[in-house]
């Protein structure tokens, strides 16, 4: 469903941060891209959806080819970004964000598609009209994630979501993960909680200096963080 080929690209011009990933998530599967801080997560994040252009390569959205489209047009062909940080915004509130990400995905948030994302974490119906900025770092969590829902997606990045998370709060983020799976959608995870990515994904991939060295099953929890922080 989203494939990279040979994905080149970085913050600045000149200075290239990816080195060639190869990567491949079909519908219903979730891969995990772990590595240590600055190994390049968020630079491929950020080019898998659009936010950043590819130096060379290409991005790959259910067999078409997305590289030429920006993250907006991404966004369109149903593939979304659960970001780095959240990025909700903060004096909207909990429904208005829910609004604003379906309307920028051009999809039509109805009674329904907003009752559907609701059942899923139900502190976005008894929290709809707060201020988005007035929730705890959990519940703007899961309206990050409802934000890239609503948007119909066939595919979603997600970047640390488990970042400031508690234990409680991760093990409610590994079972949404799995049920969102389940739904048919792919799951791209860039990580560092070994946990969550044992969870969820069925192969992790190790980044380390913008190249994978390393392709994990999912299971290998331990040895992952043993080769993603101390090189075995
Ligand atoms: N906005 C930016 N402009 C230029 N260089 C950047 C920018 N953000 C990060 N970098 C550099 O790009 C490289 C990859 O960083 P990136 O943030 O993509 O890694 P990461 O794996 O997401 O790290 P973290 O775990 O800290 O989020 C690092 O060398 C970093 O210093
Ligand atoms: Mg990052």
């Amino acid at each position: 469903m989203l494939r990279a080929v040979n994905l080149h690209a970085g913050y600045r011009s000149g200075v290239p941060v990816l080195h060639g990933i190869d990567l491949d998530v079909g519908a219903g599967a979730a891969l995990g891209v772990i590595g240590r801080n600055g190994a390049g997560k968020t630079c491929l994040a950020q080019t898998l959806t659009g936010a950043l252009r590819a130096i060379d390569g290409s991005v790959l959205l259910g067999g078409d080819d997305v590289t030429a489209k920006d993250s907006r047009a991404r966004v369109r062909a149903r593939l979304s970004h659960v970001p780095e940080g959240r990025m909700i915004f903060a004096d909207l509130s909990v429904q208005e964000n829910l609004e604003v990400a379906a309307y920028g995905a051009g999809v039509k948030l109805g009674a329904a598609e907003l009752r559907a994302v609701q059942e899923r974490f139900p502190i976005l119906e008894r929290k709809a009209h707060d201020r988005a900025g007035s929730l705890s770092g959990g519940e703007q969590q899961w309206l990050a994630i409802g934000r890239a829902l609503v948007q119909q997606p066939r595919a979603i990045v997600l970047d640390e979501p488990s970042l400031g998370l508690s234990p409680v709060a991760i093990d409610g983020l590994a079972e949404a993960l799995v049920g969102i799976r389940q739904t048919g959608v792919a799951l791209i995870l860039m990580e560092q909680n070994p946990y969550l990515l044992k969870a969820v994904c069925d192969e992790v991939l190790l980044l380390d200096q913008g190249r994978v060295t390393r392709s994990l099953d999912g299971e290998a929890g331990e040895q992952l963080v043993a080769e993603a922080y101390f090189g075995g």
